[in-house]
């Protein structure tokens, strides 16, 4: 089984950017941990980072056949992007929506997913941990199927 993890805008910065939010482990410590996750899972993990909306759809359309499932922190493009979610669509990958944050407990701009609506679950308020969590449950979910 093979399953991408894809962040979005500003992940890049996680660890120094606003930390009381978003903790202290980098996107690399984060990424490095599910590596050892998906190991004793037995499932390969790919990853990808993009500031973009569009190199976000590109990415999610580059994994069509290759791929059974995928995490996403799309960031603050989970609020607003159809796009995102049209080509997950499109691909047909079964997806988990992550957030470090509790984005239901935030403020009302961030109380609402465009993704959620398509997704297979979604994690958040837990912080890195988040990320094991959502990749634990996508395969299982997929293992069950
Ligand atoms: C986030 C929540 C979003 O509202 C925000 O724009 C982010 C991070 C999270 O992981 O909690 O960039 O996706």
């Amino acid at each position: 089984m093979r399953i991408a993890v894809l962040n979005g805008p500003n992940l890049n910065l996680l660890g120094v950017r606003e930390p009381e939010l978003y903790g202290r482990q980098s996107l690399d410590e984060i990424e490095q941990h599910l590596r050892d996750v998906a190991r004793d899972l037995h499932v390969e993990l790919e990853f990808a980072q993009r500031n973009g909306e569009g190199e976000l759809v590109d990415v999610i359309q580059s994994l069509r056949g290759r791929v059974d499932g995928a995490l996403i922190n799309a960031g603050a493009y989970s609020h607003s992007s159809l796009a995102i979610r049209d080509a997950f669509a499109a691909v047909q990958v079964p997806f988990v929506e992550v957030h470090l944050s509790n984005i239901f407990a935030r403020e009302p701009e961030r109380r609402q997913s465009m993704l959620a609506p398509s997704a297979l679950a979604l994690v958040c308020g837990f912080g890195a941990r988040g990320y094991e969590l959502a990749l634990r449950g996508i395969v299982a979910s997929l293992e069950r199927e």
